[in-house]
């Protein structure tokens, strides 16, 4: 390998959301112990952004910054060239991060006394946002059947159908499950959602993470009809592990919604980012592509480490196969615990510190969300931990 995906940085006093909360617990940790919960990675940024923005900086002048035509090219030639998307640079939004355009695509998009639609388990800020924005949460809970989680789409068509329902929140590849949608289910999804007057917030924004032998199908190029019916969130954070930048790009074809959303994102001031951000996401994407691929083949191989010693050393844990994201969902139902037991048997005998499952709603009462973005030998650690925890009980 050309890049460095096997040296762990110590974030312990690096500020970062992931170490700060595990810290924050207040345990006594034994030395080493390396939280796998929020979705950023335990890789080191890619040397070229790093390097970069500091000759960016040398003779710079850190005053307010407007986003470049370099930085739209870049992500125009990326969307085109990874996901043959050739996207409209005019229906360009940029935002500091992917949840803050949900928040204002549901105040924009839908009313007060309107429905919108989620899948469970779910993303928690996708509900916090349509609670927060006080309108109506509509869930439709995905089936898991044999091992792989399917859409329920009778319900799916049933809560679409409600007069009330004005807006449905997609997650492709979904966040915790890892599911990448097929083009099938894209269309369906679609096609109700059109028939409904539903509009449609595709968030895509680990649409980069596939697996080898899945394909990834951004929402908009399903068709011109459809492309008008949604908005697509995107962003470099997860693909190049920049999230602290909160640089995101949302693509809003349609030219009226496009000035709805951007005119709300002016009035809360939101449409401008610091100046390194955008440098660092027009470096992603222009100088980066490289550094991905290895990322792949070294994410492909962290999964396949988790999955063969689950299957040979706990087989009483059930891993459902993950085709994108760097999150590993894995069922621990068949130890019997309440959702404090697990939680309180995770932190203070595994050392585990992922997510709970619990928290993405209901459906995810009895899994664990495990961030696998961070070196093999961490993962390794971890799993003769758990190992050992598992069998004193
Ligand atoms: C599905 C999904 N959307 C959005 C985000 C966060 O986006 P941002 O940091 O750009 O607000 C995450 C982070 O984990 C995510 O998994």
């Amino acid at each position: 390998m050309k890049y460095d995906f096997t040296t762990l940085v110590d974030r312990s006093e690096l500020s970062s959301s992931k170490w700060e909360s595990m810290k924050g617990k207040g345990r006594e940790l034994p030395k080493g112990i390396v939280p796998f919960s929020v979705a950023d990675m335990e890789f080191k940024t890619p040397s070229k952004i790093t390097e970069g923005l500091k000759d960016y900086l040398t003779d710079s002048i850190l005053g307010y910054a407007n986003p470049s035509k370099a930085y739209y090219d870049a992500i125009c030639n990326w969307m085109k060239k990874r996901h043959g998307y050739e996207v409209n640079r005019e229906r360009i939004a940029t935002t500091p991060g992917v949840v803050c355009a949900i928040h204002l695509a549901i105040e924009c998009f839908s009313k007060a006394d309107e429905n919108v639609l989620i899948m469970a388990p779910s993303y928690p800020p996708f509900f916090h946002a349509v609670e927060d924005c006080q309108r109506k949460l509509l869930v439709n809970n995905l089936v898991l059947k044999d091992g792989h989680y399917e859409i329920d789409f009778e319900d799916f068509e049933a809560k679409a159908k409600d007069p009330k329902t004005t807006m449905f929140i997609l997650c492709s590849p979904h966040n915790p499950t890892g599911r990448v949608w097929k083009k099938e289910e894209l269309e369906r999804i679609a096609q109700i959602c059109l028939e409904n007057h539903v509009f449609i917030v595709a968030d895509e924004i680990h649409h980069d993470l596939i697996m080898p032998g899945y394909h990834h199908i951004c929402f908009p190029t399903l068709s011109k009809e459809i492309e008008d019916n949604c908005m697509m969130c995107t962003s470099v954070s997860k693909t190049f592990n920049v999230a602290g930048m909160k640089v995101s790009n949302i693509i809003i074809p349609n030219e009226e919604r496009f000035k709805k959303f951007w005119a709300l994102a002016r009035k809360w001031h939101v449409t401008s980012l610091g100046i390194l951000s955008f440098e660092a996401c027009r470096i992603g994407y222009a100088e980066c592509e490289d550094w991905l691929e290895e990322l792949l083949e070294t994410l492909a191989e962290n999964k396949r480490f988790v999955t063969e010693y689950i299957k040979e050393n706990l087989p009483m844990l059930k891993t459902i196969e993950c085709e994108g994201t760097y999150l590993m969902w894995i069922d621990f139902r068949a130890l019997n615990m309440t959702d404090e037991q697990l939680e309180e048997f995770m932190e203070s005998k595994a050392y585990w510190y992922t997510n709970q499952g619990y928290t993405f709603l209901e459906s995810g009462s009895g899994f664990e969300r495990l961030n696998i973005a961070c070196p093999k030998w961490v993962l390794e650690e971890a799993m003769e931990r758990l190992n050992k925890a598992i069998k004193s009980l």
